[in-house]
């Protein structure tokens, strides 16, 4: 397998990343880049995307940065066709949201099906688009899911419908492709401090309430999960595929508070 710095080397390799401009997929474009891939990522808002292209090219990494929304269909395979040239190694859908909080008691049929598009269809689109550049490469497709997909949590049930979905996507696709040498994964985060879940930490006793239930005591950062979403791209994830990595200080694993 090589020498350690190797199993994490992406040199020559080709990375899409939807939901880049900010938070978790920024973090990860910068460390798949950092590691030496040649990184693609889309997010809504030209203005973020200008901006943290231009940052990281500044930063000396190979990035192109695309306004392109996941939500629309033809928009995102437009994408990916212009970004894949002559292959692609690693995908990374990242992009989510959460439009629905609120009891399911009131969810709406147009609340759900907006939450299930950004955070379930969006994904399987990548997939068809992305997958068949992917083929016998040695390739990894990771889907950004949450611990919200393993747990009921009042307020959060579209999104934690979505999410769970998500896991089986993932494991569906790795039975459909691990034939081709694609490895397909989920990296499950708890919370982390970015803009998407400001409300969750914004309030210093709500946010204590979850460094609390942690077993390690801290919350989890953006680059601890990239570094997850790094290992499962390279040399360190061979075996894995399929399975769902819960990135979450031991949140879930323990009786934390
Ligand atoms: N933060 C947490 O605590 C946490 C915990 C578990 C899981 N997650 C998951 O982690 C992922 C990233 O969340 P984050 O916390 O890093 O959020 P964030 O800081 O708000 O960043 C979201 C990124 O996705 C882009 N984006 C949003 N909707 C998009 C769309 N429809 N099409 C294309 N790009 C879109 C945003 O840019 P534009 O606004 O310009 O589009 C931005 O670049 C999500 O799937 C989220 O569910 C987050």
């Amino acid at each position: 397998m090589g020498l350690p710095g190797s199993l994490v080397d992406l040199a020559g390799r080709r990375a899409l990343v939807t939901g880049g401009s900010r938070g978790i997929g920024r973090a990860c474009v910068a460390l798949l880049a950092a590691a030496g891939a040649e990184v693609h990522f889309c997010a809504r808002r030209p203005e973020g995307v200008a901006a943290a292209e231009s940052e990281l090219r500044a930063a000396g990494l190979r990035v192109t940065g695309t306004a392109c929304d996941v939500g629309d269909r033809t928009a995102l395979a437009a994408w990916v066709a212009g970004a894949v040239a002559d292959g692609l190694d690693i995908a990374v859908g990242n992009a989510g949201a959460n439009p629905a909080f609120g009891p399911l008691a009131d969810l709406t049929d147009a609340a759900l099906d907006r939450t299930l598009t950004v955070n379930l269809r969006a994904n399987l689109w990548l997939a068809q688009a992305a997958l068949p550049h992917m083929a016998d490469r040695d390739a990894s497709l990771v889907i950004v899911s949450s611990i919200s997909a393993l747990r009921g949590e009042a307020g959060l049930g579209a999104y934690g419908m979505a999410k769970a979905a998500d896991l089986q996507l993932v494991r569906t696709l790795a039975a459909e492709w691990g034939h081709r040498g694609v490895r397909v994964n989920a990296v499950l985060p708890g919370l982390v401090r970015t803009g998407f879940s400001r409300l969750l930490w914004q309030d210093d006793a709500a946010a204590e309430t979850v460094r609390r239930r942690t077993a390690l005591g801290r919350l989890v950062t953006v680059d601890e999960v990239a570094a997850v979403v790094l290992g499962l791209c390279g040399p360190l994830g061979r075996c894995l595929t399929g399975q769902a990595i819960v990135c979450d200080n031991g949140e879930t694993a323990v009786l934390g508070g």
